[in-house]
């Protein structure tokens, strides 16, 4: 065919060729789409579609092509509309097979990417989602339960392989399954005796867990369902068994190392390899053992926005009861904390229902399956104790503001937390853990530690957080396997038994990542990847090994071509060592890093960079793009997936563990027992392996310190574990080698995803595809292409050459075959004759197939064509001598055709006349004897017919006499008897009709005057009817007549009626007109009068005001220099001498509502200052205020009450009748109205400690400390909710509120409102069913679960707060949308206001004035609504607002928060943290309204307490010696005040400033309620008078033992209020 030397030309240019498709004319083929984008997920970018050839130009390598229209199964790969030419190179082969969906894709004719996803999504949607490619088990998540996926019948099928004697013919039969793995894994253990590790990879929602456990789940059903050494393992009663303790691992692993990801809502953020160890002649399970590998760390502090934390702090948070959440210290006023509080939880997002995820639930199985693996009390409270612990390190603030460089640390601002954490984690002093969080680390030989600076205390804290959950997970894991593990393989077992057992593992370990930005942690996994990825290849490869061996072809072994080398590039590239005296090794990246991260001091992320420009710049498998990365930042790795972009910056930061180790060993120190062997993963009972203790993640006494060389190791001890067939060992131990000797058979499970949305029935082919590619399932195919990539059987060979085979020319195919013919000599044949022993080498006989290289596939092919050509070239030269051959002979024949013709014409001519002659005479004689005979026959006819008509005539006259004579006769005979019954009948009827006329006769005669009576009657009875009808007729037209006339008149009559009714209304009406504008002509002559008159008064009102307003704030605040007295007074009689901090109450304004002279004859301010000043010098200092309208209530820090003001109703606590008590004291005047007043009923014996006061208009409401409320004064509207209307003067019990639980008052006019610490609402005097009632009735709110924490009265309308912090509204004035619901309706029950819960806010505090409302949100945000005519709303407009709207104070930065907010008549005060006060809207101080929030300058109004710097001589650090605490707001209609509440710290000493700082910041952000004494806080009350703090009532219990720590109630904080 082709000369030896053609041929050799030609085998020489194949070898630089590609393949391109073998294409028939009229077939199928896929083609590349040349617009795909890979990167589209959205499933409309398909990367092939099919066509069909319609010509093929094999010289220029084109295909014409037209598309499918009527092939159903490729229909939605359609393309372009008419046929189209592409380049051959764009094409590939198609598979009829892959249209049904094959089990096993190696079974594929075409292998190529476009038939395998085509292929597996024809199974994807007939929900066979598991597929092998050879023994590679290919699985897609379906993202749906799959029925019987996991059932009994199914695993027994499935174990079926196990005993088959034909292993791989049973496979082939069932449907591909993990537990068709797991089932071969499992029957190579036994019969190989060898160990065995499935490999399960996939990106990340792939379903690797998910398979794991599908995996776990079968190897676990074997002894269980074989029933194999059952006897020998029995289980203590109660006890669960060894199979369901190693899938009861399953959910602590996930709960503590799973999170909701944007990629998975389950994401393992660890890996592991967990080994199942099996008897190996018995084949039951033993026992399993996990390994863990790099836990995402970060993920405990910050998580995205659509991310969570870790599942176990939700289930913690949402499964706990009440009671365990309160020893973790983790409720919030003894509530159920929402997780939106904890800063760790904060930042990213739960689920939004529990269908997704039901933490409840997880909890609750937890909780069962510690107690399944053996935890003990101690461990669990342990475990839960450091979770909790990790949150509440989340919670501990920082402050600068005492920061020093040189010695003074940053502050926790929240040292309460700094206990809690203490507490959890039973270390005794929170000192010890607050000096190595504040402080760097110590400097050996140095005492002093230098302090970190705010941000790194920051840091600190959250690597304490993150080193204590990874070590807790550590933890879990080895205390799992104390209870997993077989005993031979625990302390003191004996390891000699390992010899009869073997493993079975299995990897779930992360997948390939590329994200916008890659870091440390992604090169990591990566690597990890390439490890697996370069492991998986070399396990191709060696079946590939198999199969040539299998076809009797081991002698091609030698000349065997591994792959790509990529992986083997990149994992040098990262992981190398430079090894002495070998100059061609260079440091990896990591390596690097890692020394790096080692060397002190620690070099810039740049000698990353340099180095890696110097050494590996070269390096095709990285690329540094200078041009765009500026900064010299990253660098880019080709990994056998895909390029990746690394940010190097963080390597270093990233790969030092952040924990410092003083703060480490701190905690490993001082905790408890339980945390502190959590801490130094400590599990007695687990083996160490003294060889691997540095390297192992348990190892005890491990020094490393980098991320990289824990993970190395692991890595390697991994690769060790799986004995990568191609491993490098390098100069690794003895033992290590014997390791890599025991052989492991490895089997693998490649996971894929169809989609993005995680939802199921959807398959996205570009994204399955580049999962295929990822994970090199066809570079798995490459192996074989590589080498011999055509394998044929010899029969289809043939099939395709057999043009090319000599001997066979003149035999069909189908013969041969029928025959049984040798194909393999007749393959022999065509490769001898084509290539004559030049091509050998190219191609193996196997025992079944033929194997060939591409070139001499490519080479067959031309020879095809070549014969192919000639055979056509014949074809077509025997049609051609054909042709004319025919032509030659065509005219000589044409002339004896034409000869015969004419012959054969002419004698058929002749015989045609002749035979028209012989026609014609025989037709002649034919008509002369017609004619005669005719003549004769006519003549005879004539005669004859006579003859015969005169017989016949006879004839029938004949017939016709005899038939008349026989029917005359009958007739007769007839007609006789007929006639004699018809006269019988006749007769008999004559008879009847006879005797009936008779009869009739008779009768008649009998009756015939009944019969006349008769007749007569009908005639008159018809006579009648007619007169009737005359008679209706006639009078309907009489009555008719009259009634007309009665109408007429009727209506002549109404008229009149009407008329004159008008005329009189109207006369009225003028009358009543007259009488109105006359009033109203009077009415506006008063008003002008009056106006006329109010002109003249009001300037002389006005002015009396002012004059009162003077001098009250003349008396109040004075003028500092002229006051010299007064302003020492404070400094002089504040009680410092009790060496604490003393609190009194200051008042900063007084507004003035109307002229007071009437109530106060002596100012208001002056009886203030009185008694304020005499309860100061009597170290017993004013707490709170009350104002009624026409009276002010007063207690002290003792508890006493003090009234003054009109007593018309008994407001002051005493009967009006009766004289006034007056307190004889020292200094205050007995003039008239100074009527200060004590109860001489000694008010403690009626009530306990005061806790509230509050005054309506004239009454006053006090609450106790136990709880009760005591009432007095005006009861005219049943005000004081006694069930009658009688004034009261001393304070009495309202027995209709519940006893000791009343936990809030409020009341304004005569409006009150009362919360119990249950949580319900009562409201007094109400109406009900339209009765007035004077009883406290309970408010009904929408869920009976709403429970009420606090309440506010404003004037007509009312706030409550619930527990979780949702607002409440309902009043009969909202003019100015008070109520906040967007709306001015009025609300008679309690409605929730909407929109603040729509903005997610928790509010905390709420107060109501006059007309608005202004609120505090658990971060500190502040809500105003209501009235803002004034600018108290603070938004700087003077709109009311309807809804609540946010103020912003630019509470944004963490140390400006609002912790207090106090509203006032007509303005509104906030305290912020940093002490400062604002307020707004308008008031004594604030005589224009401010509708912007406003610095309140104390300096200003007390410069005796609070003195200006210019009072100081200038001094810029002055000594601070008073401070806010508290703001209180009081007001009624005549008087509105602001009160502070001041502490006294000047006599305080031996305590640093920030110290008491922050105890001052902590009682004010605790105090927030309307309470008079401050709350108790055991940590801060030694600095405060007693006066001042409460004793705490229970007294703190002593520190619970860890070891009982369950059964203990939680010690140490504890508020009382
Ligand atoms: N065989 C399956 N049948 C039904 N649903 C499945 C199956 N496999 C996976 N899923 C679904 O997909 C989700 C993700 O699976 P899985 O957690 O196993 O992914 P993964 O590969 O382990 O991901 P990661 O790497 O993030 O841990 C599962 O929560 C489950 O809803
Ligand atoms: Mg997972």
């Amino acid at each position: 065919m082709f000369s030896d030397e053609e041929i050799k030309e030609m085998l020489v240019e194949a070898a630089s060729q590609k393949v391109s498709a073998q294409l028939n004319i009229g077939e199928f083929c896929w083609f590349r789409n040349e617009e795909y984008d890979e990167n589209d997920m959205s499933g409309d970018s398909y990367p092939f579609f099919v066509g069909k050839v319609k010509d093929l130009d094999e010289e220029n390598e084109l295909v014409t092509l037209e598309t499918n229209t009527d092939r159903s199964p490729c229909n939605e790969y359609k393309y372009l509309e008419g046929p189209f030419q592409i380049s051959k190179t764009m094409t590939m082969e198609y598979s009829e097979d892959a249209e049904e969906g094959i089990r096993d894709m190696i079974d594929l004719n075409e292998l190529n990417h476009s038939t395998l996803l085509f292929n597996m999504k024809k199974r994807y949607v007939r929900d066979d989602i598991n597929t092998f490619v050879g023994p590679t088990l290919l699985i897609i998540n379906p993202f749906k339960k799959i029925p019987n996926v996991m059932s009994e019948e199914t695993i027994e099928r499935y174990m079926s392989i196990i005993t088959a004697e034909n292993m791989l013919q049973r496979k082939k039969e069932l449907d591909p399954h993990i537990f068709s793995v797991a089932a071969t894994a499992f029957r190579q253990l036994k019969e190989n005796k060898q160990k065995q590790a499935i490999v399960i990879s996939g990106e990340s929602g792939a379903g690797k867990t998910e398979s794991a456990k599908i995996a776990m789940k079968f190897l676990t059903a074997l002894s269980s369902l074989s029933g194999e050494g059952k006897e020998e393992k029995k289980v203590e009663e109660g006890e669960a068994t060894i199979e369901k303790k190693i899938l009861d691992c399953n959910p602590v692993l996930e709960a503590f190392g799973n999170a909701k990801t944007v990629r998975n809502n389950n994401s393992s953020r660890f890996g592991k390899y967990v080994k199942l160890v099996f008897n190996l002649r018995r084949g039951d399970i033993l026992g399993a053992e996990t390994l863990n590998y790099l836990l995402e760390k970060s993920r405990v502090c910050k998580q995205s926005s659509e991310e969570r934390n870790y599942h176990i702090f939700y289930h913690l948070i949402k499964g706990a009861d009440l009671e365990m959440l309160k020893q973790l210290r983790l409720t919030v006023d003894d509530e159920r904390p929402d997780y939106t509080m904890f800063n760790y939880l904060r930042e990213g997002t739960d689920f939004p229902d529990d269908t997704v995820l039901d933490d409840k639930a997880l909890y609750d199985e937890l909780i069962q399956v510690f107690k399944d693996l053996n935890f003990t009390d101690e461990e669990q409270y342990g475990v839960w104790r450091t979770v909790a612990a990790c949150l509440k390190i989340g919670e501990i603030e920082f402050s600068e503001e005492n920061f020093d460089e040189s010695g003074v640390p940053c502050d926790i601002t929240n040292k309460n937390i700094l206990e809690d954490v203490a507490f959890l984690l039973g270390m005794e002093d929170p000192h010890d853990l607050e000096v190595e969080i504040v402080n760097k680390e110590p400097m050996t030989g140095v005492t002093i530690r230098a302090p970190l600076k705010l941000q790194d205390c920051y840091d600190a804290r959250d690597s304490l957080a993150k080193d204590l959950f990874n070590k807790l997970f550590c933890w879990l894991v080895q205390r799992m396997n104390l209870t997993i593990l077989p005993k031979f393989m625990l302390k003191g077992g004996n390891p000699s038994q390992a010899s009869t057992t073997k493993t079975i593992g299995l990897l779930d370990i992360f997948g390939f990542e590329r994200f916008k930005h890659n870091f440390f942690e992604q090169l990591l996994i990566n690597y990890t990847n390439e490890k697996l990825h370069k492991l998986y290849i070399s396990a191709v490869f060696d079946a590939e090994k198999v199969e040539l061996s299998n076809e009797g072809l081991g002698h091609c072994l030698k000349n065997l071509k591994y792959p790509d080398n990529t992986g083997v590039e990149v994992i040098k590239l990262l992981d190398e060592k430079q090894r002495i005296g070998q100059a061609n090794t260079k440091n990896g990246i990591c390596t690097v890093t890692d020394d790096f991260s080692k060397s002190q001091p620690r070099p810039n992320f740049d000698a990353i960079m340099d180095f890696v420009m110097q050494n590996h710049g070269d390096n095709p498998k990285i690329q540094i793009d200078f041009k765009k990365d500026k900064n010299r930042d990253k660098f880019t790795i080709v990994h056998s997936a895909k390029e990746v972009k690394y940010d190097i910056k963080t390597f270093i930061v990233k790969n030092v563990d952040s924990i410092s180790p003083s703060l480490e060993k701190i905690v490993a120190a001082k905790g408890d027992d339980q945390i502190s062997m959590i801490y130094s993963n400590f599990v007695p009972g687990i083996k160490v392996d003294e060889d691997e203790e540095d390297s192992s993640p348990r190892g005890k006494k491990s020094n490393l310190k980098t991320i990289w060389s824990k993970f190395s190791v692991q890595m390697k001890n991994l690769m060790l574990e799986l004995a990568e067939p191609l491993l490098d060992l390098g100069e690794g131990n003895a033992k290590k080698k014997k390791a890599v000797c025991e052989p492991c058979e490895l089997h693998f499970l490649r996971c894929i995803k169809p989609n993005e949305l995680k939802v199921s029935d959807f398959f996205v082919d570009s994204m399955t595809l580049m999962q295929m590619t990822y994970m090199g399932v066809l570079e798995s195919i490459e192996v074989k292409q590589k080498n011999f990539p055509y394998r044929r059987k010899f029969q289809d060979f043939f099939h395709r050459y057999e043009d090319l085979c000599n001997s066979t020319a003149s035999k069909r195919y189908d013969t041969l075959v029928k025959e049984g013919a040798n194909f393999k000599k007749l393959c022999e044949e065509i490769l001898e004759t084509c290539f004559r022993g030049l091509a050998n080498g190219l191609f193996a006989f196997g025992h079944k197939k033929l194997f060939l290289k591409n070139e001499l596939v490519l080479l067959m092919e031309k020879c095809r064509t070549k014969a192919q050509e000639k055979k056509a070239y014949a074809v077509d030269v025997i049609q051609r001598s054909f042709r004319i051959k025919m032509n030659n002979s065509k005219h000589h024949d044409k002339m004896i055709k034409v000869h015969r013709i004419q012959l054969f014409w002419r004698k058929r001519e002749e015989m045609i006349r002749a035979a028209k002659i012989k026609k014609f005479i025989d037709k002649l004689k034919d008509i002369f004897r017609r004619t005669r005979i005719q003549v004769n026959r006519e003549k005879f006819e004539l005669e004859s017919r006579k003859k015969i008509i005169k017989w016949m005539r006879l004839n029938v006259f004949k017939q016709k006499l005899l038939r008349f004579s026989l029917n005359g006769k009958i007739v007769a005979d007839l007609f006789e008897e007929s006639w004699l019954q018809i006269r019988e009948e006749a007769e008999l009827k004559t008879a009847v009709t006879v005797q009936r006329i008779f009869k009739g006769f008779l009768e008649k005669r009998k009756h015939d005057k009944a019969v006349k009576l008769g007749l007569k009657a009908k005639y008159d009875c018809a006579s009648t009817k007619a007169l009737r009808i005359i008679q209706k007729n006639f009078r309907g037209v009489l009555v008719r007549n009259r009634l007309r006339t009665l109408h007429h008149a009727a209506a002549f009559i109404q008229g009149h009626m009407r008329m004159r009714w008008l005329s009189t209304l109207f006369q009225k009406m003028r009358f009543e007109i007259r009488k109105i504008q006359r009033c109203t002509r009077k009415f506006l002559i008063r008003k002008k009068k009056m106006k006329e008159r109010l002109m003249e008064f009001f300037p002389q009102e006005i002015a009396s005001l002012e004059n009162v307003r003077n001098v009250e704030n003349y008396a109040m605040f004075g003028e500092p220099e002229e006051d010299e007295d007064k302003n020492n007074f404070f400094k002089n009689h504040t009680p410092y001498n009790l060496k604490k901090v003393n609190l009194f109450s200051q008042i900063v304004d007084v507004q003035l509502l109307c002229d007071t002279s009437d109530v106060y004859e002596t100012p208001w301010s002056l009886h203030w200052l009185q008694l304020s000043q005499e309860m100061l010098t009597n170290d017993t200092p004013i707490q709170r205020i009350s104002l009624g309208s026409t009276h002010t209530l007063a207690v002290n820090s003792k508890s006493k009450l003090y009234s003054w003001g009109w007593n018309e109703f008994g407001q002051l606590g005493t009967s009006p009748d009766e004289e006034m008590k007056r307190e004889i004291r020292q200094g205050v005047s007995a003039a008239k109205q100074l009527s200060v007043h004590v109860d001489s009923r000694n008010p403690a014996s009626a009530f306990g400690r005061v806790k509230q006061i509050v005054s309506g208009e004239d009454h006053n409401l006090i609450r106790d400390e136990s709880g009760n409320v005591f009432a007095f004064g005006d009861n005219s509207k049943g005000q004081l909710g006694m069930g009658h209307y009688k004034e009261i003067h001393t304070p009495t019990r309202i027995q209709a509120l519940p006893e000791n639980s009343v936990k809030e008052i409020s009341t304004c006019g005569n409006q009150n409102l009362a919360c119990t610490t249950s949580g319900k609402v009562y409201i007094w005097p109400c109406v009900k069913e339209g009765h007035k009632i004077s009883i406290p009735q309970c408010i009904g709110l929408e869920s009976p679960k709403t429970k009420i924490c606090s309440v506010s009265c404003g004037y007509n309308f009312g706030v409550l707060l619930s527990t979780q912090g949702l607002v409440y509204s309902f009043g009969k004035n909202n003019s100015d949308g008070q109520l906040g619901h967007g709306d001015r309706d009025p609300r008679g029950f309690p409605e929730i206001i909407d929109s603040l819960k729509q903005a997610g806010e928790k509010v905390e505090v709420v107060d109501c004035g006059f007309r608005h409302v202004i609120a505090r949100t658990s971060l500190g945000k502040i809500y105003t609504w209501g009235w803002g005519l004034n600018g108290q709303l603070g938004h700087g407009e003077k709109f009311s607002e309807l809804s609540p709207r946010h103020l912003n104070m630019d509470t944004k930065k963490r140390k400006n928060k609002c912790i207090q907010i106090a509203a006032g008549y007509e303005h509104s005060v906030v305290l912020m943290e940093n002490r400062k006060i604002y307020w707004f809207g308008r008031n004594g101080t604030l005589l224009e309204p401010t509708y912007s929030p406003a610095k309140f300058d104390l300096t200003m109004k007390i410069p005796s307490i609070f003195p200006s710097s210019d009072q100081l001589g200038g001094a810029t650090n002055p000594n601070i010696e008073f401070i806010v605490t508290k703001i209180n707001c009081s007001w009624n209609k005549t008087l509105s005040l602001t009160d502070i509440i001041v502490a006294d710290i000047r006599s305080l000493e031996n305590i640093t400033p920030h110290q008491i700082q922050s105890a001052l910041k902590t009682l004010s952000n605790a105090w927030c309620s309307d309470e008079i004494e401050p709350p108790y806080i055991e940590s801060i009350s030694k600095y405060f008078s007693v006066n001042s703090m409460k004793k705490p009532t229970i007294p703190p219990k002593t520190k619970p033992k860890p070891k009982n720590a369950m059964k203990l109630s939680p010690r140490g904080k504890r508020r009382i209020y």
